[in-house]
């Protein structure tokens, strides 16, 4: 058993985003988004269990900041409603959402916890997607817009942003189906992922007009491909797998344009995105930090390749599929961080803002939660953490996804990836020995793999 220690500023944090904890979808003003819509729709979500409660941390905020006390948490990672703050994603600014965000950032620092805060992860306003939503161009101004309220209201308080969690999302959502708006449009799907990162970039330029203080950056969900054969069919496969699932991110951010791969490929395909002169400058804003969110790697093989996977008799399509089969492999962190270094230069400070693991079974029994499996993952994705910072890595910090039990987006309440168990028929939070387990991480600065 080996032990791992972190630097002293090393962040240790947890993540949630706002609609999977939220609730009161409809209360204190708030306009409805794409994911109210999509999980309201019979047939689009695990058992049509939509997410209008999910674990109801807009009336339960104050309870969910003192258990992120009682475990010591550095850092909360969380995201804001935008049809909380702006009901139609646009114009009318509704002051209840600014006054409950401005409560909880408040109620965080006086925790002494810092706020990383998210402006979009994934639950647009309804009222932009009755406009075309991210497939329409303007919603570049409109996410500016927003982005400038937000950095208006909240600058003042706010350690760290994020503009977007994983684009890919939109893909999802535009090009496949499976996420909201439940469009399948590969053409659509590719113009909204570039729509993403223009918006992205207005959003750094807001940042930097702005009087915020603190810095700015975007999340980007990366997972290694690896050919499961030496075969050029698996090959070609990994590599194309990787250009769609993140390559095209980072190809924009760090050079301006998708590579020459990318774009030969969806020309010829036929769904090339409409890309601008000038957005080149637009999308390569010079951002502060590179969030990494990493949860196991893909090995990938043309012979049982299923393109249309989550069609499978036994998935239900959650933001990182794991219900689909998951491998335990750490040295995922290293070659996420390595490959952005190496392929890109990027030599930003990096963090880790997603790792976790759903245990659908997490049960409370006699007031406690035994997960063992959870601190077995944990501990060896943060050892993995802990070895790269020694050997040169400049990872600030981690964060465990998740905070609580919550709503998983398409596999809704069907999965478990909280530090916190909750009891989605009486929202009682319950500690889990994860929980337990992190705050020695964190009180001891070292952690000891399993
Ligand atoms: C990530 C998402 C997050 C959650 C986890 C399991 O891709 O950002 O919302 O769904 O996966």
């Amino acid at each position: 058993m080996s032990e791992v220690r972190f630097p002293d500023d090393f962040v240790f944090g947890a993540a949630t985003s706002a609609y999977q904890i939220e609730g009161a979808w409809n209360e204190a003003g708030k306009g409805r988004s794409i994911w109210d819509t999509f999980s309201q729709t019979p047939g689009n979500v695990w058992n049509d269990i939509s997410g209008d409660v999910a674990v109801d941390h807009y009336h339960r905020w104050r309870e969910d900041i003192a258990l992120m006390k009682e475990i010591g948490l550095d850092s909360y990672r969380f995201s804001l409603s935008w049809s909380r703050l702006l009901p139609e994603g646009t114009g009318r600014v509704n002051e209840e959402g600014v006054a409950f965000y401005s409560r909880l950032i408040d109620g965080l620092l006086e925790a002494g916890i810092s706020p990383n805060v998210t402006l979009y992860h994934w639950d647009l306003p309804q009222a932009l997607q009755d406009r075309g939503g991210w497939a329409n161009r303007d919603i570049v101004d409109w996410f500016a817009e927003y982005a400038a309220l937000v950095f208006d209201r909240f600058g003042d308080r706010v350690a760290r942003w994020v503009t977007i969690n994983e684009p890919i999302a939109l893909w999802v959502g535009y090009g496949l189906g499976i996420f909201a708006p439940g469009i399948a449009d590969e053409r659509v799907g590719k113009q909204a992922m570039h729509h993403a990162m223009l918006a992205h970039g207005r959003a750094v330029e807001a940042f930097r007009a702005s009087s915020a203080i603190g810095e700015i950056g975007i999340v980007l969900d990366i997972w290694a491909r690896h050919p499961a054969t030496d075969s050029p069919a698996d090959r070609d496969l990994a590599v194309r797998d990787e250009d769609d699932g993140f390559r095209f991110f980072l190809d924009e951010l760090f050079t301006g344009r998708p590579s020459a791969r990318i774009v030969e490929r969806l020309t010829a395909s036929g769904i090339m995105p409409a890309i601008l002169p000038g957005d080149e400058r637009v999308v390569t804003a010079p951002i502060d930090f590179l969030g990494l969110n990493v949860y196991s790697r893909v090995v990938v093989s043309a012979e049982d390749y299923n393109p249309r996977w989550w069609e499978a008799a036994d998935s239900h399509p959650g933001g990182n599929y794991l219900t689909n089969g998951m491998e335990y492999y750490p040295t995922a962190l290293t070659d996420a961080v390595t490959m952005v270094k190496d392929d890109y230069g990027v030599t930003l400070p990096l963090f880790i803002t997603e790792n976790g693991i759903s245990l659908p079974a997490d049960a409370v029994v006699d007031g406690a939660v035994h997960d063992p499996e959870r601190i077995d993952y944990l501990a060896g994705f943060l050892a993995e953490a802990g070895r790269a910072v020694a050997a040169g890595a400049d990872i600030r910090g981690f964060y465990v996804w998740s905070l609580l039990d919550n709503y998983e987006w398409s596999a809704s309440l069907s999965e478990r990836y909280g530090l916190i168990h909750v009891d989605h028929s009486t929202q009682a939070r319950t500690m889990k020995d994860s929980a337990r387990w992190y705050a020695d991480v964190i009180r001891n600065g070292r952690v000891a793999e399993r």
